[in-house]
C-alpha cells in the first residue's frame, strides 16, 4: 500500500519551472507541506498564488543553488517554516548553447557543475543531519539519460549528470543504515524551458511527442509514495516513441 504524503515536508529546489514546478504542484496536491525554491522569486510567487487558489498553500524561498550559504539558509528556512524535511527534490539544472568543446569555456563549465551538481551536494549536506536524527528521509535527484548514455548534450552537462548518479548512489550506500533513501531520476526529452538553451531547439513535431514535466513529476511522486522499506534507486523515463 502506498504511503500518504499528507503533511510530509518536501523541499523542491528548481521549482520555478519545468519538472520542479510540476513536482511542487503535484506534491502540494497530495497534501505535502511544500517549500518551493529557485532564483526567480516572481515565478515562485505565481506558483504559490496558483496553488493557494486551489487550497494548497506552500512556502517559497528564493536562492541560488550554486551558492553554499544560500543552500544552507534554504534548509534552515524550510525547517523554521514547515518543520523537519522528509523529502528533498533537487530538480535544478541548466545547460548552454555553447556546449560543444570548441565553444565551451571554463566559466561556463564552472556554472554548469555548480548548478547541476554542487548545489545538489550543498543542499544534501544541509538536510542530512536532521534526516539522520529523524531516522528517515528521501532524497530525489533529477539527472538525465545523459547521465548514463553518451549524447550531444555537452561534456559539462554530461559530467554533471553522471556526477549526480555517483552522488545519489554513494549517499544511499552510506546513509541507508540511517533510514535515508536516494532516488535518481533520468528523464529523456521533456518539453521545458531548458530546451531554449540548446543550440537548436527541437521542432514542434518532436516536442509534441516529448514528455511533459507532469510525467516526470508523477514518477517522482510514485517513488515518494513507496513504503520506507522500499526504494527506487534509479529510474529512467523517456518518451514512448524512443
Ligand atoms: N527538459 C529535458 O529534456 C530534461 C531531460 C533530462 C533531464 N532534465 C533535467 O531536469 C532538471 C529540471 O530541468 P527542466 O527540464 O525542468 O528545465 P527548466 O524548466 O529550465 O527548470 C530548471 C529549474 O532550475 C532552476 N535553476 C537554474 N539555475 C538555478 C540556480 N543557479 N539556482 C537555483 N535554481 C536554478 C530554474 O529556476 P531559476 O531559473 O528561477 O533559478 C528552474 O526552476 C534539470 O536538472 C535538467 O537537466 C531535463
Amino acid at each position: 500500500m502506498s504511503v500518504s504524503l499528507q503533511d510530509q515536508v518536501v523541499l523542491v529546489v528548481g521549482a520555478s519551472s519545468g519538472i520542479g514546478r510540476a513536482s511542487a504542484k503535484l506534491l502540494a496536491r497530495e497534501g505535502a507541506r511544500v517549500m518551493a525554491s529557485a532564483r526567480r522569486n516572481e515565478r515562485l510567487e505565481e506558483l504559490r498564488a496558483a496553488l493557494s487558489a486551489e487550497g494548497h498553500p506552500i512556502a517559497i524561498h528564493a536562492a541560488d543553488a550554486g551558492v553554499l550559504s544560500e543552500m544552507e539558509q534554504l534548509a534552515q528556512a524550510t525547517v523554521a517554516e514547515l518543520g523537519p524535511i522528509d523529502i528533498l527534490v533537487y530538480a535544478t539544472g541548466t545547460n548552454t548553447p555553447d556546449r560543444a568543446m570548441k565553444r565551451l569555456r571554463p566559466p561556463i563549465w564552472d556554472e554548469l557543475i555548480a548548478v547541476n551538481l554542487n548545489g545538489a551536494y550543498y543542499i544534501t549536506q544541509a538536510v542530512l543531519p536532521a534526516m539522520r536524527a529523524a531516522g528517515h528521509g528521501l532524497l530525489v535527484y533529477v539527472s538525465s539519460v545523459s547521465g548514463h548514455t553518451p549524447d550531444v548534450s555537452g561534456a559539462a552537462y554530461q559530467a554533471s549528470k553522471r556526477g549526480m548518479l555517483g552522488l545519489a548512489h554513494a549517499i544511499r550506500v552510506e546513509e541507508k543504515e540511517n533510514g535515508i533513501r536516494t532516488c535518481v531520476v533520468c528523464p529523456g526529452l521533456v518539453d521545458t524551458e531548458i530546451l531554449d538553451k540548446r543550440p537548436v531547439k527541437p521542432d514542434s513535431a518532436t516536442l509534441a511527442k516529448a514528455l511533459r514535466p507532469e510525467d516526470v513529476a508523477e514518477a517522482i511522486v510514485a517513488a515518494a509514495k513507496l513504503p520506507p522499506r522500499a526504494v527506487i534507486t534509479e529510474m529512467t523515463i523517456v518518451p514512448t516513441y524512443l
